[in-house]
């Protein structure tokens, strides 16, 4: 029984990241999503809201959990009794950062095993961040988020009346 960890922000989960989870769940036994809880990062979405739509997006899939994490990564990987972390790199810009945190990890603990994912080239230049600026703005993006994003994200912006 392999199981793999999939960490981040996913303020909000993108398409890339669902591509990522759905390739990861057919290698793996089991893929748990793991959402930081990082107010200090300060987030669009809760963690309660972050994890219902991944939730909502993975219903009938068995082999796909979703839980949330604060604190060191590798120290949530042990206790949930993950062999690999895996994270995606969409571009040469990533890999720094990527590289920098890898090494850490390795440090904190040198036996976590950590695999790069790269995504589809239709997600590879997709990022949270720019969702979330084009929502703001009246715009919407619905080949690139789930429905379930979608729907929250016009809640945020386009319902409000905030703009
Ligand atoms: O989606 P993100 O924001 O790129 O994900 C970053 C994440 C959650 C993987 C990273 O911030 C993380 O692992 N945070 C936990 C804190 C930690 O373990 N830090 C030390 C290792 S760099």
């Amino acid at each position: 029984m392999k199981k793999a960890l999939y960490p981040g922000s996913f303020d909000p989960i993108t398409n890339g990241h669902v591509d990522i989870l759905e390739r990861a769940s057919r290698i793996f036994d089991m893929v748990e999503v793991a959402v930081l809880e990082n107010p200090s990062k300060n987030p669009l979405f809760s963690v309660e809201e972050r994890v219902a739509m991944i939730r909502e997006i993975f219903r009938g899939k068995p082999n796909i959990k979703v839980g949330s994490f604060r604190g060191l990564l590798v120290e949530y990987a042990r206790k949930t009794g993950a062999d690999v972390i895996i994270r995606g790199l969409r571009a040469i810009s990533d890999f720094e950062y990527e590289f920098q945190m890898a090494l850490m990890n390795f440090k904190l603990d040198p036996s976590v095993e950590i695999i790069f994912m790269m995504p589809r080239v239709e997600y590879s230049f997709l990022s949270s961040k720019l969702v979330k600026e084009v929502y703001s703005l009246g715009g919407s993006l619905p080949d690139l988020v789930p429905e379930a994003v979608d729907r929250e994200l016009k809640k945020k912006f386009h319902d409000s009346g905030a703009g």
